[in-house]
């Protein structure tokens, strides 16, 4: 099996480079990539690079995240994330190939309190949700074979996230304040690259599987919760935090405008990922958990970028 990989660099490009690997012969390609391009604003020169390596699967994990931005610049989001994989998908259908794309819980409204399920009525808020769901329509329009996840608030131990931010803030600071209005579930790059590797080669063997699914860790909790969460794991373990329990301030998204309205529920229902595939989906505090220790013990602690920051950047 020939897989082409779009977005190598990304949290979950990162990890699909390995979870694919075993899965046969792995072109991975960045936006910056010379022999091949993996510009997804080049449309034409991605079409040409299908054309060129002719794989079995296109895997998609490039994407325009950042959601405020995207608000400023929507042309660009909408090549990224709908224009692009719509010439993925047509390409796909020509030669037959497999198309695995990531979408996102954004793509609704957030309302009520429920997880939504596949079939619920989408909504975005916000222009990267809306060209996200562009996106999804035209990968299914093009009637290629496909495995869409739909997923959230998705982190890595490479680069900067939101844990990392809260450790560092909680480090310098006396006090923090912490979204506690917006629920969904932290799900790690490593679990989404572990279920797409495992689903694919279900898909492979059994086409029926391809659609779309919700793919998010289990449980659920806020922004407020889960920092304070990272906070105490830290504290446990060790390393000097400054900001006392008490301190720490639970505030609704209002407290922290952004250009971007976020939906207040992202909880996504897995079922039926975990029916189809056979798969168990891990609680988001394990996934946490292992990632603080990565973190902590390669002394990663303290230099996030802090791109994740509460309120702010992509988490899309
Ligand atoms: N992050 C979240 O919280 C979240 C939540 C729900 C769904 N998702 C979805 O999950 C997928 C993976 O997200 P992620 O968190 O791994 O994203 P990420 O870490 O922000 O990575 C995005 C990737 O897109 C690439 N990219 C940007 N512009 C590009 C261009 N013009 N051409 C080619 N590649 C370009 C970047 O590559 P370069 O650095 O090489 O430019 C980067 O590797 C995306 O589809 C995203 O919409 C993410």
């Amino acid at each position: 099996m020939k897989i082409l990989l779009f977005g190598m660099n990304g949290q979950v490009g990162w990890e699909l480079q390995r979870s694919l690997a075993p899965l046969g012969e792995l072109v991975a390609l960045a936006s910056g990539s010379r022999e091949l391009c993996g510009d997804l604003t080049d449309l034409a020169g991605i079409a040409q690079t299908i054309r060129t390596v002719a794989p079995d699967v296109i895997v998609n994990a490039a994407a325009h995240t950042a959601v405020d931005k995207a608000e400023r610049e929507p042309e660009l989001a909408r090549t990224l994330n709908a224009l692009a994989p719509g010439v993925l998908a047509q390409a796909a259908q020509r030669s037959g190939a497999w198309l695995v794309h990531y979408s996102t819980d954004y793509v609704f409204d957030g309302s009520g309190d429920a997880p939504w399920r596949e079939t619920d009525p989408t909504g975005p808020l916000n222009v990267y949700g809306q060209t996200k769901l562009e996106g999804e329509a035209a990968i299914r329009d093009s009637g290629c074979k496909h495995l869409i996840f739909r997923t959230s608030w998705v982190y890595a131990a490479r680069g900067g996230n939101f844990a990392q931010t809260m450790l560092r803030l909680a480090r310098e600071r006396d006090s923090l304040s912490v979204i506690n209005d917006q629920i969904g579930a932290p799900t790690g790059a490593e679990l989404l690259a572990d279920v797409t590797a495992h689903a694919l080669r279900a898909a492979t063997q059994r086409p029926a599987l391809g659609g779309l699914y919700h793919l998010a860790a289990g449980g659920q909790t806020c922004w407020y919760d889960y920092a304070r969460f990272v906070i105490d794991h830290a504290r446990q373990a060790g390393i000097d935090i400054k900001v006392a329990p008490e301190a720490i301030q639970p505030v609704p998204s209002s407290a922290f405008p952004t250009a971007a309205r976020r939906p207040l529920n992202s909880r996504l229902d897995t079922r039926k990922l975990q029916t189809s595939f056979d798969l168990h989906l891990p609680h988001w505090q394990d996934g946490i958990a292992r990632m603080l220790e990565e973190v902590l013990v390669s002394g990663g602690l303290g230099v996030g970028s802090g791109k994740l920051g509460v309120g702010s950047g992509r988490n899309g």
